[in-house]
């Protein structure tokens, strides 16, 4: 298939420039710069390589840099921000500051006719944020974009393919960033091949050849990501697939009898759920940092896993329902460790299977979703809310204790009641905190020193990037007052008002 190499240079976007370029129907992969040289990308086979932004200064001799050999490669290359004047120096042009006068957000573009133009008006709304600039433009290049401040917003070497961009194309406010990463795939010859469907039908394929006759423990929580494996490994090896849902005792109100009666009437004995509650909470004791909650979890599943295989005769493989997202912000090449998702960051080294099976970890939350509903799973399940792995003990701030469980589990089934109630269209993911602040409230004439819960609600397409819901007034009346009203610990609610970034969706 045609694919796209986002080679990364630590950019806040590279996920997003890879999800843009997917939706366009191109499959694209994100490469840390250090891990691939012009030989790789070449034998790669990739039909174009896009180089992302980046924190540095191309001056600055710490800061990444790449062969410049890539030029002249034969590949059509597009550049964006750092990536673009990375470009400029790889091409023999020059970068410097531009002095107090950075460029943050909304600016005009003025386009020439050029192929990475096509359909793009002379004038229109771009998205700037960087500091350098391009003030010499290479040998070969044209200046194809200009803003008020930007004498080179983009420039081309038609001749070599070979594209730049200052502004960003992936962000959905710059007004014409779609067609111009779409222009880029015609010019690399991309066939629009990427489809959930045709995903959904090889991956079957490919798992029931590389799984005949294997027998596969699934780690199943009930959520969209395991549930959408569970879902095409099923299809694909039958009986061999064995489905465990490990109740730890950090589900959410009710929520481990939802998940055996959805799944015991459609897996049968294919189903098991197993009790690891006392488990958990005992492993957790004391433990306040949030990184080694995540770590203890992610090998407490997989040690249950393995004792739970051993009970039931054996396993070849572990499957999970890893995704791409968990991957990257477990920490890949030289990009940040945001948090270690219990399913990637937080696996020991040590684990007592043949090996893990996760057919989903290359696709975004949008793209898992297509494909179970491809797949035929009902349309509430595939749009559930997700939930994570590491669940209520990533939102009772601090040590997790049953009794702080049991406040956090009360107030998020109250504020998911008035949310769902309402009638307004839910947020992509709301739940409720436990923050470790203690603040004075008045209840019955007597004073209280208690806990305050935190309400969190954000609005978002593939949870790279979220935005706070603005939810009514009434509903965070409600949830509010039913929630110090109901829970005789509570002193205050309050509502969480950041978006991601510079928050992530959980507290922890
Ligand atoms: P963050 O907090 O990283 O959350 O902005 C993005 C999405 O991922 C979920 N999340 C997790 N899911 N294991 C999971 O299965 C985890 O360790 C984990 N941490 C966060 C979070 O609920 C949100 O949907």
């Amino acid at each position: 298939m045609d694919t796209i190499l986002v080679l990364d240079f630590g950019g806040q976007y590279s996920q997003l420039i890879a999800r843009r370029v997917r939706e366009q129907h191109v499959y694209a992969v994100i490469c840390p710069f250090r891990e691939i040289t012009v030989k790789g990308i070449l034998d790669g086979g990739y039909r174009g390589v896009i180089m992302t932004g980046g924190p540095s200064s191309v001056n600055d001799p710490a800061s990444p840099h790449f062969d410049p050999g890539l030029l002249d490669a034969g590949l059509p290359v597009l550049g964006i921000c750092y990536g673009a004047q990375l470009m400029a120096q790889m091409a023999g042009g020059t970068v410097a500051a531009a002095g107090a006068e950075g460029e943050y957000g909304r600016t005009r573009l003025t386009a020439e006719d050029d192929a990475l133009f096509l359909g793009v008006p002379r004038s229109s709304v771009c998205w700037m944020s960087h500091r350098d600039r391009i003030t010499e433009v290479p040998e070969g290049f044209s200046v194809t974009g200009r803003t008020p401040q930007c004498g080179c917003a983009a420039m081309s070497d038609g001749r070599r393919k070979l594209y730049a961009v200052q502004f960003h194309p992936e962000v959905t406010h710059t007004e014409f960033g779609t067609r111009i990463l779409s222009n880029f795939l015609d010019a690399c010859g991309c066939e629009r091949q990427w489809e959930m469907s045709r995903f959904a039908a090889e991956a079957v394929e490919r798992y029931s050849a590389a799984l005949k006759g294997k027998r596969v423990l699934m780690a199943l929580s009930g959520g969209v990501d395991s549930s959408v494996t569970a879902a095409l490994l099923g299809k694909a090896i039958g009986g061999g697939l064995t489905c465990v849902f490990v109740d730890h005792g950090l589900l959410r109100k009710g929520e481990a009898d939802a998940v055996e009666e959805v799944f015991r009437e459609r897996l049968g004995d294919g189903f098991v759920r197993v009790d690891a509650k006392e488990r958990f909470l005992r492993e957790l004791a004391g433990v306040t940092d949030p990184e080694r909650k995540r770590k203890i979890i992610g090998e407490q599943f997989i040690r249950v896993f393995e004792e739970t295989a051993e009970s039931l005769g054996g396993f070849d493989l572990l499957a999970q329902g890893t995704i791409y997202p968990d991957v990257i912000e477990s920490g890949k090449g030289d990009s940040a460790v945001i948090k270690s998702h219990h399913n990637v960051g937080g696996i020991p080294d040590d684990v007592g299977f043949g090996g893990i099976v996760e057919p989903l970890r290359d696709l975004f939350k949008d793209e898992v979703r297509a494909v179970g509903l491809e797949l035929g799973l009902p349309a509430e399940l595939v749009y559930r809310q997700p939930f994570p792995g590491p669940g209520l003990a990533v939102r009772v701030m601090g040590e997790v204790t049953e009794r702080k469980l049991e406040i956090l589990r009360e107030a998020d089934a109250i504020f998911r009641e008035e949310l769902e109630s309402a009638g307004e269209e839910r947020p992509s993911q709301y739940f409720a905190v436990l923050t470790d602040t203690m603040a004075v409230g008045v209840k019955g004439d007597s004073r209280l020193y208690g806990c305050v819960v935190a309400l969190r609600a954000v609005t978002t397409e593939d949870f790279m990037t979220a935005d706070w819901t603005r939810i009514p007034y009434e509903v965070l009346e409600r949830a509010s007052v039913r929630i110090t009203n109901g829970i005789p610990s509570v002193a205050r609610v309050v509502y969480d008002v950041t978006s991601k970034p510079p928050a992530t969706v959980e507290w922890e």
